[in-house]
């Protein structure tokens, strides 16, 4: 598993000569539970799940640090007619409802989402704990959080992350998020370890 930026950007020029990426299962499986305004992926990769909610005709934001990657998804989201722009900082986004992909070149790691802004956050394959009070923050009422990455039983299977920085201990994701409302928990130990959470923020009267 890659560590830094530069890694990570070879890994997805490697990628991307294989065929186009399927959205995350848990993003098909679940896609009548997730709201279609304005979403934010966060650590978007090339793009598979944005582009397939883009798709739907959904906007979104999508994040990362890898230079490649936003190249890669721009490319394939252009050649599907999608509207791309580019924005500076987290600073500019703050939700909209026209269609098509925003990117974000941006270290999650110095980021501040900006509140009350989404209706749906993506978090596939990636964990920044320190973000987790910041996706609550930044998402609408009534907004939805889909988080699925890696458990620490993900350590009895070849691939995936090794550092258990970014490995959810067991049972962790289902408590992760008290304020909201969970609609779906699973985790599974069986070819991978990986815990997946759907939970909706409440609306100011719940
Ligand atoms: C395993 S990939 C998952 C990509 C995408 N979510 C998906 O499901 O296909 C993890 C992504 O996190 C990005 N990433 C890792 N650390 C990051 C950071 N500090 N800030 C922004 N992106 C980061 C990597 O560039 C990579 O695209």
């Amino acid at each position: 598993m890659p560590s830094n930026q530069a890694e990570w950007d070879a890994k997805h020029r490697l990628a991307a000569e294989a065929t186009a990426s399927e959205p995350a299962g848990i993003v098909r499986e679940l896609l009548p539970l997730l709201p279609s305004g304005p979403a934010l992926d966060i650590a978007c990769g090339t793009g598979r799940n944005a582009v397939f909610l883009a798709g739907r005709g959904q906007h979104v934001t999508a994040v990362d640090f890898s230079g490649a990657a936003l190249d890669i998804l721009e490319v394939r989201a252009r050649g599907m007619h999608f509207p791309v722009s580019h924005v500076k900082s987290l600073h500019d986004v703050h939700g909209t409802h026209r269609q098509g992909l925003e990117l974000l070149h941006a270290d999650l790691e110095r980021a501040h989402l900006p509140a009350h802004a989404f209706d749906l956050i993506l978090c596939i394959q990636f964990l920044q704990r320190s973000l987790f009070p910041q996706m609550v923050r930044a998402l609408r009422p009534n907004g939805v959080l889909l988080l699925e990455t890696f458990t620490r039983a993900q350590l009895e299977f070849p691939g995936g992350p090794r550092n258990p920085a970014y490995l959810l201990e067991i049972g962790e994701l289902r408590e992760a998020f008290p304020s909201l409302c969970v609609l779906f928990y699973r985790e599974l130990r069986a070819g991978q370890g990986i815990a997946s959470l759907v939970a909706r923020k409440r609306d100011k009267h719940g």
